[in-house]
């Protein structure tokens, strides 16, 4: 056959050039030689507290070369609570010479055989979380993000599974790389059928290299496993979210007020007087936070210049951002500031002091994205600079809420020494991150990236929420927050009711199904409420008081999702609450719409169904009688566990860019 005398079994730090053919979890070597290595276990150390257990593996090279030195340690920690194994690998050079590294696996994950199926993301901006699901190719797969961020395209996430695993039933295994940078995943099919699972930082030529006694930390590889399905997996996700990565002020998550974003509303047209009347109808709506977004520092008439100069304008804002705040304020509203930090347009006075400041390839012309480049935080100097603004902001104003952006990618990231610096820029971010929640630790910030294109578990350690997609179309939204809650809970996911039509697809919707549709997440407002008229206006009110009567349930319960015929469904669920959204995408394709099993509710309670919230019009032919619906706008209609589990929930054909919206109650659970 060909094959090598000596073939070992899959190791848990795989090594390169010995034999092994998978893909090693490691490559490095010192100017070209010693390229090969061989781990085995020196020492190991265990601990078990609290649910928690860690177990550290300390490896070294088995070689008889002195000058070889080098060392690794392996980070296990299984969270029994949520079912879920953190891992990650730290590197040290032991030895003399200079060692190069080209790879670090965080953690190579064995994934049985069966588990032959692959789910992951696509997406570009205003399209994000595009879920795709598909066989395992024979050749194995790779999926490299090389966007400086973690990208519209090709988020940190993967999901494993049998080829009979749904939404609700089979056995799934899902990992997430809590990076905000440059990532590698790949899968290796082994000999016996199985594979192994791969994941950490993609790195740029020559980016890590390792003096004499230099270690380097790979991020954390987050994995799960499930046998209840991709919603299973998905649970345990956002329970580790919730219990092992947010950290909210004061220590725990407060209701997620409703926002007013000024973005579609008013763009970079600041007016006074339009601002604070944009207050006063979204305060009348039931709006608790009014984030003033992009255009209110100097040199902003459009996304050409500004960037850099973080302080208000003195024309648009001739005494600062204190009158607008204290109106809003005023109105019993909050008040959060949109900066992008990393950020410098040429045209600005940060730029023309400091032109160095921005990373960029020396001898190339600069590669602008949205005319903008992009500074090397991680320069003492310039994140001295950056703080030293924020805290201003900060302080002198009454800002309890920063949307934190970061409108492009990273591309001729060199510092000034010509080295690389992908990495070392997500490492200064989440400290410029940490720092600035240190020094205001009652301030909420967003992570923003032209929607949703830095949403990770790493820099959900410094944020509380994530700016989804700039795509505030209901109908687009419902597939991406579709996507997006496989991997995060609904408390972090921002969700807004956009202008119709809608400003990134031209498409409009019912006001009552954006609201539908915003209904599942941290829901917002993104539109000049000032132009809604008396029935938009009061609908619009309606979602909004639906939402504060529900978050509680939407932000603490188990997620699940689903498809019908013609669309989705979310389902929260709490001990003796859920709430059901059904949302219709399409138009029907059958005559009468399915009943909707509801497997997630075990045992024989009653549970009171109420229709809480319509969006849309049923369609007007053939429908079978609806009367279970009028008894669930007025008494409730009473089904046991059984009956929603086996027979299902009746439901309706409705035409396309519809929802209802159901309670299931029940005091016998
Ligand atoms: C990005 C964000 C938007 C908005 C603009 C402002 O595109 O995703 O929500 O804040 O920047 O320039």
């Amino acid at each position: 056959p060909g094959s090598l005398d000596r073939l070992d079994g899959i190791p848990m730090l795989p090594g390169f050039g010995n034999g092994l053919s998978q893909a090693p979890a490691l490559r490095a070597h010192r100017d070209g030689t010693q390229g090969v290595q061989e781990w085995v276990c020196q020492s190991y150390q265990q601990s078990d507290a609290e649910g928690v257990q860690t177990l550290l593996l300390h490896l070294v090279d088995a070689t008889a070369d002195i000058d070889a030195g080098l060392q690794v340690t392996l980070t296990l920690t299984l969270h029994k609570d949520t079912d879920l194994l953190s891992m990650r690998t730290s590197v040290q050079n032991t030895g003399k010479q200079t060692v190069q590294l080209d790879w670090l696996a965080a953690g190579t994950v064995p994934i049985a055989a069966p588990l032959s199926e692959l789910g992951s993301f696509s997406g570009q901006w205003a399209h994000e979380y595009q879920w795709q699901r598909g066989p395992v190719p024979m050749a194995g797969w790779q999926q490299h993000n090389r966007h400086g961020r973690s990208s519209h395209e090709a988020p940190p996430a993967c999901f494993l599974m049998t080829p009979q695993a749904d939404d609700a039933e089979g056995e799934v295994i899902a990992a997430q790389l809590a990076w905000s940078g440059n990532h590698a995943f790949s899968l290796d099919r082994n000999e016996d059928g199985s594979f192994l699972l791969q994941a950490g930082e993609w790195l740029a030529p020559g980016e890590v290299r390792l003096a004499a006694g230099d270690r380097v930390q790979s991020p954390t590889l987050h994995v799960t496993w499930s046998k209840q399905g991709l919603n299973g997996a998905s649970s345990n996700f956002h329970a580790f979210a919730r219990r092992h990565v947010l950290r909210w002020p004061h220590g725990r998550m407060a209701p997620r007020p409703v926002h007013l974003n000024t973005w579609e509303a008013v763009y970079f047209d600041h007016d006074d007087a339009t601002l604070r009347e944009l207050a006063v109808q979204a305060a009348a709506l039931g709006v608790e936070r009014f984030v003033l977004d992009d255009g209110w520092f100097p040199g902003r008439p459009n996304d050409g210049s500004g960037l850099g100069d973080w302080w208000p304008d003195p024309v648009k804002y001739p005494q600062g951002l204190t009158p607008l705040i204290a109106h809003v304020l005023g109105l019993g509203m909050g008040f959060g500031l949109w900066v992008e930090p990393e950020m410098v347009n040429p045209n600005s006075e940060l730029y023309r002091q400091h032109p160095d400041w921005a990373l960029q390839s020396l001898g190339r012309t600069p590669q602008l994205g949205r005319n903008q480049l992009v500074l090397d935080i991680s320069r003492p100097e310039v994140s001295e600079y950056l703080f030293e603004k924020l805290s201003t902001l900060l302080s002198g104003n009454a800002i309890s809420y920063l949307k934190w952006d970061m409108n492009r990618d990273l591309a001729q990231a060199e510092d000034a020494q010509g080295r690389m610096a992908y990495g070392r820029q997500v490492k200064a971010l989440y400290q410029l991150l940490a720092r600035v929640r240190a020094a205001f630790p009652q301030v909420e910030i967003e992570s923003c990236a032209s929607g949703g294109g830095r949403m990770d578990l790493g820099v959900l350690q410094h944020t509380q929420r994530f700016w989804t997609s700039d795509n505030n179309d209901a109908l687009s939204r419902v597939t991406i927050q579709s996507g997006a809650t496989r991997l995060f809970p609904l408390e972090v996911l921002g969700a807004h009711v956009g202008p119709a039509p809608a400003h990134s697809t031209g498409r409009g919707q019912s006001i009552d199904f954006r609201g539908a549709v915003a209904l599942f997440g941290h829901m917002g407002v993104e539109a000049d409420v000032r132009k809604l008229d008396a029935t938009e206006h009061s609908a619009l009110a309606r979602w909004i008081a639906l939402y504060k009567e529900w978050r509680g349930v939407l932000h603490t319960g188990a997620f699940h999702q689903g498809q019908t015929a013609n669309g989705v469904w979310w389902l929260v669920q709490t001990p003796r609450q859920c709430i059901l959204g059904v949302y219709t995408t399409q138009a029907p394709s059958s005559q009468h719409h399915a009943p909707l099993r509801l497997p997630m509710l075990m045992g024989e309670a009653a549970w009171c169904l109420r229709l809480i919230g319509r969006a849309g019009q049923e369609r007007a032919r053939g429908q079978a009688d609806t009367g279970w619906l009028e008894t669930m706008q007025t008494s409730g209609l009473v089904l046991s566990g059984s009956e929603l589990r086996v027979l299902g929930l009746p439901l309706l054909n409705m035409n396309p860019q519809s929802a209802l919206i159901f309670s299931l109650t029940s005091d016998t659970v």
